[in-house]
């Protein structure tokens, strides 16, 4: 296996200066734990920007860009349980490449802060843990990685040609939903829902299992972590539920905390 001499040297300093470091960057701080590339399945995790800000606490940090119109990325997550090597800078300069493309479909919608702390905390959280993988091996590659994926997965577009249409008045049932996603992405797939101030189970997020190398079908693995909770939500985020029908909302950018209110 050949790790990227970033990872090394920054474990190595870790595990050198007795487990603690803070570096420049901010982020490498607290107990570091020897990197460990032991997972086998991750997820691409992708949202929807219609729900996304049911579950924001504060009515006045969220926004959808007008340009915004589809599925997004959330992020590429690795389904590990140690902590990885935390210690392996991102600095905006190596997503400078890409930087377009990110803007366009791994956008954040909390106001007033720049993308790139929405891609340098999720590189911290699950980049660095993918990036033992070689064809994911340092940011600019994680981020590639996600963004071809993302494009592999032309999600608007086959819900749209089935007929599975935003709305707040008509819901969907979990196996109609299932019927058309599972042709594109087989049977290893999560659906994830928020619940909105009138019950409405509104769709969320789509968690799309993969192997390491990229490629579908990675079967549920145990140490699946819960919904990946945003600490500036409530996040009352969950499965969706098979005993109640689903909404797939329309984007409301005027109003985007309650798209059916
Ligand atoms: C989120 O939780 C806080 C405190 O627990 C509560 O005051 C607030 O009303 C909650 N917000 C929503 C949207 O449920
Ligand atoms: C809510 O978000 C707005 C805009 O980002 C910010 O100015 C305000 O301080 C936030 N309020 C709280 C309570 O965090
Ligand atoms: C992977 O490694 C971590 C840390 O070394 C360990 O806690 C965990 O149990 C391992 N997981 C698997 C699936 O082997
Ligand atoms: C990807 O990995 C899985 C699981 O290890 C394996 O079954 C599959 O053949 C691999 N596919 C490719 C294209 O390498
Ligand atoms: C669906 O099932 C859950 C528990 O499995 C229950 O709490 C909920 O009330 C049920 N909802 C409906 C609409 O039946």
């Amino acid at each position: 296996m050949r790790y990227d001499k970033h990872i090394l040297w920054a474990c190595v300093a870790a595990l050198v200066t007795g487990w603690v470091l803070t570096n420049d960057d901010g982020h490498c701080s607290g107990t570091v734990t020897r990197h460990s590339c032991n997972w086998t399945c991750m997820h691409l995790t992708l949202q929807w920007p219609g729900s996304f800000c049911i579950d924001i606490n504060n009515k006045t940090s969220c926004k959808i860009p007008q340009t915004v119109q589809y599925w997004t990325i959330h992020g590429l997550w690795p389904i590990r349980t140690g902590h990885c090597c935390d210690c392996w800078p991102i600095y905006h300069s190596h997503l400078e490449e890409i930087e377009p493309e990110l803007t366009k479909l791994w956008p954040s919608f909390i106001k007033g802060k720049h993308f790139f702390y929405f891609w340098k905390e999720e590189w911290i959280k699950h980049g660095t843990c993918a990036g033992c993988v070689e064809a994911m091996g340092s940011p600019l590659l994680y981020f590639q990685a996600a963004v071809k994926l993302r494009k592999l997965f032309d999600i608007d577009n086959i819900l749209e040609k089935s007929g599975i249409k935003t709305s707040c008045e008509v819901s969907y049932k979990h196996d109609d939903i299932r019927g058309v996603l599972t042709p594109l992405l087989g049977q290893n797939y999560d659906l994830q829902c928020v619940t909105d101030s009138e019950g409405r189970e509104a769709w969320i997020q789509l968690k799309i299992h993969l192997f390491r190398n990229q490629t579908l079908g990675c079967p549920k693995q145990e140490q699946e972590q819960k919904f990946d909770r945003l600490p500036w939500s409530n996040s009352t985020g969950h499965p969706c539920p098979k005993n109640s029908t689903i909404f797939y909302v329309p984007i409301n950018y005027e109003n985007p905390h309650e798209p059916c209110n």
